[in-house]
């Protein structure tokens, strides 16, 4: 395997002055975490897509079934990676409910993200919780690092969680190989959970978003149903495959968290089992 430490330095300090994409998504989702610059580039995207809180509401609500169906297949270990700032139904949560042994790795760039989970996220007493500063484009400082090791059992299945992330990789960035070496550190029987943003429903709206973003020095890449289909390579798609977010496994619903309907949630998600 092709050795990837392309990361920039990490940022240790919290800039309000200039957008993040944490405290953006948060604000989408009704959180607290934001400030004026982050809104504004919220506001400005809502401009292009006016449903992009129900889409966010969408994707955080297939993460908590995702682990559902995982925790029902078995897996009690975790690796999300792209954490974003705590909100309802994070992943140790949704887990620990039904499987309260149940150990998850969190990682994020962004040190706002680290300092709300440390203090917000709390294992229960069976399971472990554990909060990791590392960049994806560095997969082996996320493997290597103490917190993984000492938390996760590599030699039983682990699910890797990248739950609206990837699109913050270009091809350039080879998020195909860094996603070959996370598989490559877990057993057979882990998994690979997946959602992306694309611009297959709409590809006007979708070009704003990117324009926006980039203008302010976020990378956003949509990728289309095939692009996304293809970061599960060295996985079997679970039923039902690489789906509209808000259409993936609707069962699994857990009381009054929505769904969303397909067409106002443009995300691709997915779920692979590593044969
Ligand atoms: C849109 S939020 C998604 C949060 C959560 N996974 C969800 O779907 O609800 C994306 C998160 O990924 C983090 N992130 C972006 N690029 C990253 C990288 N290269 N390494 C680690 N985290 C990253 C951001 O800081 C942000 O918290």
């Amino acid at each position: 395997m092709t050795e990837l430490h392309n990361a920039a330095p990490l940022p240790t300090e919290i800039d309000t002055t200039i957008p993040h994409e944490a405290r953006v998504y948060d604000y989408w989702l009704g959180g607290k975490d934001h400030y004026p610059a982050d809104r504004a580039l919220g506001d400005l995207i809502a401009g292009h897509i006016p449903t992009i809180k129900t889409m966010a509401r969408a994707n955080r609500a297939f993460l908590a079934r995702s682990v559902r169906h995982l925790v029902g297949a078995g897996v009690t270990q975790f690796l999300d990676i792209g954490t974003g700032i705590p909100t309802a139904g994070n992943t140790h949560e949704v887990a620990q409910q039904l499987a309260p042994e149940a150990n998850v790795v969190y990682v994020d760039k962004d040190p706002i993200v680290l300092a709300h989970a440390r203090a917000l996220m709390s294992s229960t007493a069976a399971g472990r919780t554990r909060f990791i500063h590392a960049d994806l484009h560095d997969p082996r400082s996320i493997l290597d690092h103490p917190a993984t090791v000492e938390t996760l059992d590599l030699d039983r299945p682990v699910a890797i969680m990248l739950v609206a992330i990837m699109m913050y990789f270009r091809d350039s960035d080879r998020p195909a190989d860094i996603i070959a070496s996370l598989l490559d550190a877990v057993p057979s029987g882990s998994y690979l959970v997946i959602t992306h943003p694309t611009a297959d429903f709409d590809a006007d709206a979708m070009a704003g978003v990117v324009a926006s973003a980039e203008a302010s020095g976020i990378t956003f890449h949509p990728r289309s149903r095939d692009e996304t289909s293809t970061l599960f390579a060295g996985t079997e798609l679970v039923a039902p495959g690489v789906v509209p977010v808000a259409t993936w496994r609707p069962d699994l619903t857990d009381g009054p968290t929505p769904v969303g309907d397909a067409d106002s949630a443009w995300y691709w998600a997915g779920v692979g089992r590593k044969p």
